[in-house]
């Protein structure tokens, strides 16, 4: 259970918001393409509280999901939330990445979204959920890369906020910069047909759903999230941080702009 010790975003309640805001301000963005015919079956990785679950359910509900996670407590929740959405077509397992029980070639398609981000072996994790894949199934991988974001006004205490999230999950056995790296990654890993694109977030005051949802609920959220940790590892002193946070809440404000790189990638076993 180290990972989930280890889990740099914990599993607070504010983090079940953040994780719903990201799923329904990121959408569009990252899911207009997912889609999985009637009859597959597919394999959630991480689901969490079941934030893309809900997505990836009403997206393809001829579909089977088999959605897991190694947290009894977020799979109750995302089993919560399916239920109250209306949808039959996901069941849950709890399960450890690394020692699933699932029989090779079950699976038609993978999905794993955030998840890749918070393991400190994500080749070996892939090598897996290519063994529970069934040839020519595909693999869909969704990251972000913390090192992508940029804002205006631009400020160093920001950077240096945002350094201590990234050094915090480092030290945790996790990447944060990981999406630049899905496509070495997952050939390395025995993937074929290897495609990544880039979804870039873009943020400024005429699209107010996107300064509350992304810059302020998502990226803000998750960086205020480690301010203890971060101050109790002495990344940062208390006057810095406060300016880092108070110059990232800056860029929401009517002359602020705030932009975020999203990899997706598809691939084949
Ligand atoms: C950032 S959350 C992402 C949740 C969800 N995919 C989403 O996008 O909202 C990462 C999830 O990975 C899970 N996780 C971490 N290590 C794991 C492991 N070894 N096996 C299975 N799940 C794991 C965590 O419990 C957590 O729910």
């Amino acid at each position: 259970m180290g990972a989930r010790q280890d889990y740099v975003h914990g599993y607070s309640g504010r983090e079940r918001e953040r994780l719903a805001d990201q799923a329904d301000t990121l959408a569009e963005l990252l899911h207009s393409d997912t889609f999985y015919p009637s009859g597959s079956v597919v394999l959630e990785v991480g689901c969490g509280v079941g934030a893309q679950t809900v997505t990836l359910a009403r997206r393809s509900p001829e579909a089977r999901i088999v959605a897991m996670d190694i947290s009894e407590d977020s799979l109750a929740a995302a089993q919560e939330s399916i239920r109250s959405a209306g949808f039959r077509n996901v069941r849950f397992q709890q399960a450890d990445v690394y020692s699933m029980a699932f029989a090779p070639d079950t699976f038609d398609h993978v999905f794993a979204c955030f998840v890749l981000e918070h393991l400190s072996r994500p080749r070996e994790a892939l090598a897996y959920l290519g063994q529970v894949l069934k040839p020519g199934g595909t693999i869909t991988v969704i990251e972000g890369d913390h090192g992508s974001a940029y804002f205006h006004p631009d400020s160093p205490y920001a950077r240096q906020a945002i350094r201590c999230l990234i050094e915090l999950q480092a030290r945790a056995g996790g990447d944060s910069l990981i999406g630049r790296t899905l496509y070495p990654l997952l050939l390395e890993s025995g993937f074929q047909h290897v495609t990544v694109s880039p979804r870039m977030v873009y943020v400024d005051s005429s699209r107010p759903q996107l300064v509350e949802g992304f810059t302020k609920n998502t990226f803000i959220a998750m960086v205020e999230g480690v301010r203890a940790r971060a101050l109790a590892a002495g990344l940062i002193d208390e006057e810095t941080w406060e300016k880092g946070i108070r110059d990232l809440y800056r860029t929401a404000e009517a002359d602020g702009t705030f932009c975020y790189a999203f990899f997706k990638a598809v691939a084949r076993r």
